[in-house]
């Protein structure tokens, strides 16, 4: 495994998070909660020290049990969690007034049955609150104990200036980065150097097609499956063929180097990205072994190369 610290903090994580998306079992097809707990198990004797998750993943499900599995290794680990999306009567709205950063943040703590949170994210930003009046409820939480660091989420370039005058608060941002979405690219270098945070990516795994087991043929998502619909673009139409196809150079380079398919696309994220760290959402421990092997070595600057070009 490798570690880095985060920028601005002494918050010492695995390079590879564990993404916590499917532990709240829905949206992602069949995922079980026994086999998510031996999951994160396995991620920690795999030496994973860091772990993602979300107030709305599953409504509170993913915190649930993610604490629950990590039990009394609860202080070997960082734990980040986000804020800032109201789900309820039917309705989303993105909401970082200090009202609801403060009950977010109990119910996270409750449901994740910790006493502090390592990593506070800003999901999204609503359009109404300031952002000196977000970070001021932050510090004040701080004070507190009850969250070591926060960071953002889905920001981008337009949003620089606003958030200058708080360089060196915010620890990490997160946004979505692989070899089939790079769209965020120019946004993620340039928000972490002038921002002076740690990237972290989500969608790492282009939500599974770069892994290598999916084929024009064999993509039958149920309805309890979001990749069903039309907006996860990785699976469907152009983008899917596209998909296909940087996955073929991704075998033939896992081969040379006799790593999965997987490993390949966390690799050149590792490497592509500096001082980055990579979210992979997990199902079962086979998974997180596998992603594990995305860590402790490197791409030669040949094939990083090849992968840009296929991937461009
Ligand atoms: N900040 C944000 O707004 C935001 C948004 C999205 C996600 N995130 C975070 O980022 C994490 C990663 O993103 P993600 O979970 O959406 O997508 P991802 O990591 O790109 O893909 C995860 C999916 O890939 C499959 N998979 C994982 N490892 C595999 C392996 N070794 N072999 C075969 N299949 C494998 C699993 O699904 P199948 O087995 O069903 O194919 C898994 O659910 C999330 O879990 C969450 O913590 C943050």
């Amino acid at each position: 495994m490798e570690y880095i610290t985060l920028k601005n903090s002494e918050l010492n994580v695995s390079r590879l998070c564990m993404g916590g998306c499917p532990m709240g079992r829905y949206g992602w097809g069949t995922v079980n909660e026994d086999d998510l707990i031996e999951t994160v198990h396995t991620a920690l004797e795999k030496g994973v020290t860091f772990f993602d998750t979300a107030d709305t993943y599953g409504l509170g499900q993913s915190e649930l049990t993610l604490g629950k599995a990590l039990g009394n290794h609860r202080k070997e680990v960082a734990v980040a969690t986000k804020f800032g999306v109201r789900v309820g009567g039917g309705k989303t709205v993105y909401d970082n007034s200090p009202e609801w950063i403060r009950e977010a943040l109990e119910g996270s703590l409750k449901r994740l049955n910790t006493d502090y949170i390592d990593l506070f994210q800003v999901h999204y930003r609503d359009e109404k609150t300031p952002i000196d009046i977000v970070v001021d409820t932050l510090e004040k939480m701080k004070e507190k104990g009850y969250i070591r660091y926060y960071g953002l989420s889905n920001i981008h370039k337009d949003d620089i200036a606003e958030l200058l005058p708080f360089k060196g608060r915010f620890v990490s941002m997160q946004d979505e980065y692989s070899l089939a979405c790079r769209k965020n690219e120019e946004d993620m270098f340039e928000i972490s150097k002038q921002l002076d945070v740690t990237p972290l990516t989500w969608g790492s795994l282009g939500q599974g097609i770069l892994t290598g087991k999916y084929t024009k043929d064999n993509i039958h998502f149920g309805n309890d499956d979001r990749r069903s619909r039309d907006i996860y673009v990785n699976f469907h139409g152009d983008k899917l063929i596209k998909n296909l196809a940087i996955v073929e150079e991704m075998k033939k380079i896992a081969q040379k180097y006799n790593k999965s398919v997987a490993a390949v696309a966390i690799r050149y994220i590792l490497d592509y990205l500096p001082e980055s760290v990579v979210l992979c959402g997990v199902k079962r421990p086979e998974q997180i072994v596998e992603n594990v092997e995305g860590t402790g070595w490197r791409l030669s600057e040949e094939d990083i190369k090849i992968l840009e070009e296929v991937s461009r």
